[in-house]
C-alpha cells in the first residue's frame, strides 16, 4: 500500500486492519479485577481514526461505548496542567516507572512522588489537584470529553464505578500512602470518588478519537480555543510515548511509534501530531494491560500507512 497523504481517506486501511485482526483473534482477557469489566466480549474490535478537521473513520464496533478506563488520565493531565502550568511537575514525575500500573513499590523510596501522571499513583495526584483547582475533577473531565466529542450523552457507568470502588483496595492503598507524605490535598475516600468515576466514563472510538484531537492540533481545541500551549502539547505527547503503556512502553514505541495511552476497559488512543488522532477497542489484555488487538491495529496502521513519529 502506498505511504498515505494528507487527503488520503483511512477507511480502507481501516477495513484492511479489521479483516486482519477477524482472521488471528488475539489471546488476551478482560481485566477482571474490576468485576463489571470481566463479563466483556474479548473478540469485541472496533477502530476509529479522527482528523483534524473532525472527520471520523470507523470499522467495527466503533461506535459502541466501552469503559475509558485508565484513558481518562491523558484528559485530567491536560486539564490540570493547563490550569496549575509545571507547579504540577512537584507532585509526579515524568519518567517511565518500568513497573505495572498500580505498583506501590517505588514510593516509598521516592518520598510519595510518583514516576508519572499515567500509573495509578500519579493519577491520583492529577485528580486531586485538578479537583482542588476545580471542586469537582470528574465533572469538568465529563464536560471536555462532552465537548471535544460533540457527544452530550456521554456520562459515568455507576456500575463500573460501584464495581471498582467496593475492590478498590489498592488504589485506596496510594492514596492513603502518598497522603502520609502530604502530596494529597483532599480527603483520600473524596479522591477515590472522583477518580473512580472518573475511570467509569463510557465513550466510543469515535467519542474518543475526537476528545484526544487537542493533541494532534498542538492544544487547540475543537471550537479553536486553546487548551495547551504548544509546548504542553508536545509534553503530554511525549509522557504518552514514554509511558502510556506502563511497563510495555518500550516495546509499543517500538512497534507502534506513536504517543499512546491504554486502558484496562481495552481501549488505546494514540496521536499523530499534526495529521490524526486514533482509538482502537478490544477488551482482550495481555498481562501488562494493554489490549493484544488494540496494539497490533495500531502496529498494522503505523506500518501500512506511514505515519509514526518515528
Ligand atoms: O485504577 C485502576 O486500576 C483502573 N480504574 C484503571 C487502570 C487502567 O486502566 C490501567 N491501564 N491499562
Amino acid at each position: 500500500m502506498a505511504i498515505m497523504t494528507s487527503t488520503t481517506t483511512f477507511q480502507p486501511v481501516l477495513e484492511r486492519i479489521a479483516e486482519e485482526i477477524e482472521r488471528t483473534p488475539g489471546s488476551g482477557r478482560p481485566a477482571d479485577y474490576i468485576p463489571a469489566l470481566a463479563a466483556c466480549d474479548p473478540r469485541r474490535f472496533g477502530m476509529a481514526v479522527a482528523d483534524l478537521d473532525g472527520t471520523v473513520y470507523g470499522v467495527g464496533d466503533w461506535r459502541q461505548p466501552f469503559s475509558a478506563q485508565s484513558l481518562t488520565k491523558v484528559f485530567t493531565l491536560a486539564l490540570d496542567l493547563s490550569r496549575e502550568g509545571d507547579a504540577l511537575w512537584e507532585h509526579v514525575g515524568r519518567e517511565p516507572s518500568g513497573n505495572p500500573f498500580n505498583s506501590l513499590v517505588q514510593l516509598e523510596y521516592e518520598n510519595g512522588i510518583p514516576r508519572n501522571p499515567f500509573i495509578n499513583a500519579g493519577a491520583l495526584v492529577v485528580t486531586d489537584r485538578l479537583h482542588t483547582r476545580t471542586g469537582d475533577a470528574s465533572g469538568e473531565l465529563l464536560a471536555f470529553l462532552r465537548a471535544e466529542s460533540g457527544n452530550p450523552d456521554l456520562t459515568f457507568d455507576q456500575e463500573v464505578a460501584a464495581s471498582e470502588s467496593a475492590h478498590g483496595d489498592r488504589n485506596a492503598a496510594l492514596g492513603h500512602f502518598m497522603a502520609s507524605y502530604g502530596n494529597i490535598d483532599n480527603p483520600v475516600p473524596t479522591l477515590l470518588e472522583q477518580y473512580f468515576r472518573q475511570c467509569s466514563v463510557a465513550a466510543s472510538c469515535a467519542d474518543l478519537a475526537l476528545a484526544t484531537s487537542f493533541l494532534a492540533r498542538h492544544g487547540i481545541r475543537a471550537d479553536g480555543s486553546r487548551l495547551l500551549t504548544r509546548s504542553q502539547a508536545k509534553q503530554i505527547n511525549a509522557i504518552m510515548l514514554t509511558c502510556g503503556t506502563y511497563d510495555a512502553a518500550g516495546d509499543f514505541a517500538y512497534r507502534v511509534g506513536l504517543p499512546g495511552k491504554s486502558g484496562v476497559g481495552g481501549g488505546i488512543i494514540a496521536v499523530v501530531p499534526g495529521r490524526c488522532t486514533l482509538c482502537v477497542w478490544s477488551p482482550g489484555l495481555d498481562e501488562r494491560g494493554n489490549s493484544v488487538a488494540g496494539v497490533t491495529a495500531l502496529d498494522r496502521f503505523t506500518t501500512l500507512t506511514g505515519l509514526s513519529v518515528f
